[in-house]
């Protein structure tokens, strides 16, 4: 079985669960959408991932999947996002991709998310700032990625 695993990180979380996924899946491919370009038809599997900003997935994901739409419903499909706000990762998937490749996916899930303003920079860098700020206010800690989650996705496509 073939795995495209394909994802767009703005500010590295995605890239860094994109890879995770690509060590434990034997032979899989990783296509970053930045610059690459994915056939889905030469796989059996296909991984979908990014960042969530403001809600909404990275648009470069959306319009990947907005064009490949018929051939994606045709392949054994698994989704993930990377967002701080972690038990709402399902309405974020449920929102953000179409609800008959939610629906084909063998697995959705949230794989957490990486919130250091020091690794980012602009508008980016402000509003992780303010969020990191709101969280030690609160008692919380920063928002990390789930390793034991992405084992168990991967799993799935072994
Ligand atoms: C400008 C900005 C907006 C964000 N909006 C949301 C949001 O609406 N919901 C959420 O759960 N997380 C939000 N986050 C947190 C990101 O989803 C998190 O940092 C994630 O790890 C980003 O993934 P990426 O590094 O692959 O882009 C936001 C982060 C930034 C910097």
């Amino acid at each position: 079985m073939k795995t495209a695993i394909i994802y767009f990180s703005k500010t590295g979380a995605s890239a860094e669960c994109a890879r995770e996924l690509y060590k434990a899946i034997p032979g899989a491919d990783l296509f970053n959408l930045a610059i690459d370009k994915c056939d889905v038809s030469k796989f059996d599997n296909i991984i979908l991932g990014g960042g969530i900003r403001a809600g909404m997935i990275p648009s470069l994901l959306k319009k990947f999947v907005r064009e490949n739409e018929l051939e994606i419903q045709k392949k054994n499909v698994g989704i993930f996002v990377c967002c701080s706000d972690f038990p709402h990762s399902s309405d974020y998937i449920d929102k953000n991709f179409p609800p008959v490749i939610v629906k084909k996916a063998i697995v959705c899930a949230g794989f957490g998310a990486k919130m250091n303003p020091d690794e980012m920079k602009g508008f980016d860098r402000f509003v992780a700032k303010i969020a990191m700020k709101k969280i030690k206010k609160a008692g919380g800690e920063a928002p990390s990625i789930n390793y034991a989650k992405i084992a168990e996705f991967a799993a799935k496509f072994r």
